[in-house]
């Protein structure tokens, strides 16, 4: 578990970005983090749709992150359109708010997304074994899950069907800023990156 910084440990700007990136690899592995789950940002005509996801996987090295969703979602829509995605985590015990932005690369039928899906739980896998996909409108309050995904009462064979609507969505990030609270002030920096790697780093105003 991750402890919270002191002021006093803030020395340079490769502890910043180093820090960031360990924070959110802890975000990804560890379930009772607060940056495991994350918001993320698509465009469409001009006005921005925030929704939560959870933060399934980090590689700090070539400074990628991604998430899983339904490939019938309405987010998908933006992310192919856009191929861009934006993405906000906050602990409030680390005092840490880290904001990301990159080039989306979705990955669908691959052996990423065979790697990732092997990784699901059975449970979790009946979100994606609906007749219905995400967003249909219906006529009365529903978990929109039929009796047999309810009970869970699907062999892992059986989950299987859920695979073809399974997506991994890859951010390449290129832009990451880090704001940090504290009582005797904030402080913030900036990063930007280009093709993995950190291309400049700067302190910011808060
Ligand atoms: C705690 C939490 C975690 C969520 N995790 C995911 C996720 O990992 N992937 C996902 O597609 N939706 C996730 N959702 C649902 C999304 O926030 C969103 O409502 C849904 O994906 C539909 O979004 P869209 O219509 O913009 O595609 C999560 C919701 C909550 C509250």
């Amino acid at each position: 578990m991750l402890l919270p910084i002191e002021p006093e440990q803030i020395i340079d700007l490769p502890f910043v970005e180093s820090l960031c990136w360990e924070m959110l690899v802890e975000g990804a592995t560890n379930r009772k983090s607060a940056m495991h789950q994350a918001v993320i940002s698509t465009a469409k005509d001009n006005r921005a749709f925030m929704r939560t996801v959870v933060l399934r996987r980090v590689d700090a090295g070539s400074k990628k992150i991604y998430l899983h969703t339904d490939n019938r979602s309405k987010k998908m829509e933006d992310i192919n359109r856009n191929e861009h995605l934006s993405w906000l985590v906050y602990d409030q015990t680390l005092r840490a708010q880290i904001r990301l932005s990159g080039h989306a690369i979705v990955h669908h039928l691959d052996a990423l997304c065979n790697e990732q899906w092997a990784k699901t739980g059975h449970h979790s896998r009946r979100y994606y074994m609906t007749d219905q996909p995400p967003s249909t409108e219906l006529d009365q309050p529903s978990t929109g899950l039929n009796e047999a995904l309810t009970a869970f009462d699907y062999s892992i064979e059986e989950s299987e069907s859920g695979f073809q609507h399974f997506v991994v969505v890859e951010t390449c990030i290129d832009w990451m800023e880090w704001y940090y609270t504290h009582s005797k002030g904030n402080q913030r920096a900036g990063f930007t990156y280009s093709d993995g790697s950190l291309s400049s780093a700067t302190w910011l105003m808060p």
